[in-house]
């Protein structure tokens, strides 16, 4: 990944699409590519730049995530236990994304704040570390992650959208040449990060355990902050906050948030599969392999290791 980092003044558009001519414009923030539309240059207060400078209030808790992996899942999760009704967010967790609202916009919403970010660590508001900011981290096996990205790509206007196939996608989402650059070297950087921060409070989740077990996640984090739940309120949460009732209550009443509207026509949104191994559907046991052999050459010596089927 290129390493510059341009001027607020002046961000630099990077063509990154392929031979084919299918791929993304992106702009690079601190080393990272990010969409061009995020890359706001006034006022600062609307700038990637101003995030490292939030206020942070003690009982923030922040959602820390690759695309894809589940941010909205564990964001209405967290809502619901830390509300202590089983009733749905109106508003979508984009409206608490560092990265969307920015400073202007985070220091406007009030306690107990869910923010959640795809963002490594070094861009977040230097106070996480300072205040030892709960964060909950969720990972989910890139197989999945990829072909799920795929889709949303796929279903979403430009410059967001992707026309190419999955095998194009693949080669893309792998090298990083895309927005949120790439999934290995954010597991990567999170994890040197956090051995750079001892003492940060961080429960990990992976995506295939909460599928396996949504009440037991539940339960982690209802004690992770320190939430006095009921194992019957958990039970209640877990299932009201599965795969089809989010689903469902995203048609039905999440309020729109405009500047999410990047949606094609009759796209399925957020709410797709919700599955794990879907992956096996989509490629080839070559692909698959292929796929495994460059993501394991990147992640050897990480120690993270993924569930691909439950
Ligand atoms: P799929 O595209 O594989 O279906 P994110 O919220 O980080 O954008 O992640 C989106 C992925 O999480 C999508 O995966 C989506 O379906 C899945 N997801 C969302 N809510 C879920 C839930 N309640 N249970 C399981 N998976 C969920």
């Amino acid at each position: 990944m290129a390493a510059d980092h341009p001027s607020v003044e002046t961000p630099i558009i990077h063509n990154l699409r392929n031979s084919k001519g299918h791929g993304f414009e992106c702009v690079v923030f601190d080393g990272l590519y990010m969409p061009p539309a995020l890359m706001k240059t006034e006022p600062p207060e609307e700038t990637l730049e101003s995030i490292r400078d939030i206020e942070l209030h003690d009982d923030d808790v922040i959602i820390c995530a690759f695309p894809k992996c589940g941010t909205h899942w564990v964001w209405e999760v967290v809502e619901m236990l830390r509300g202590g009704v089983i009733e749905y967010r109106k508003q979508v967790k984009e409206t608490q994304e560092f990265e969307i609202i920015f400073k202007k916009g985070i220091d406007a919403l009030p306690s107990p704040r869910t923010l959640n970010t795809h963002l490594y660590l070094r861009m977040l508001p230097k106070q996480v570390v300072e205040k030892k900011i709960k964060c909950i981290q969720i990972m989910r096996n890139p197989k999945d992650a990829c072909v799920s990205f795929f889709n949303q790509c796929r279903d979403t206007l430009a410059p967001a959208g992707f026309e190419g196939d999955l095998a194009e996608f693949t080669e893309i989402f792998l090298s990083g040449q895309m927005f949120f650059g790439s999934y290995s070297d954010y597991l990567l950087a999170w994890k040197a990060e956090l051995d750079r921060s001892p003492g940060q409070p961080v429960l990990k989740l992976f995506y295939e355990d909460m599928k396996h077990d949504p009440v037991k996640t539940v339960k982690d984090i209802a004690r992770f902050l320190g939430l006095a739940a009921t194992d019957q309120f958990c039970e209640e949460v877990a299932n009201a906050c599965s795969f089809k009732k989010m689903r469902q209550a995203d048609k039905e009443l999440k309020e729109e948030f405009d500047i999410i509207k990047f949606w094609k026509e009759g796209a399925i949104g957020y709410y797709r599969k919700g599955e794990v191994g879907d992956w096996k559907n989509w490629y080839t046991v070559a692909e698959s392999e292929n796929f495994d052999r460059i993501w394991n050459e990147k992640m050897k010596d990480s120690g993270i290791t993924f569930k691909y089927s439950l």
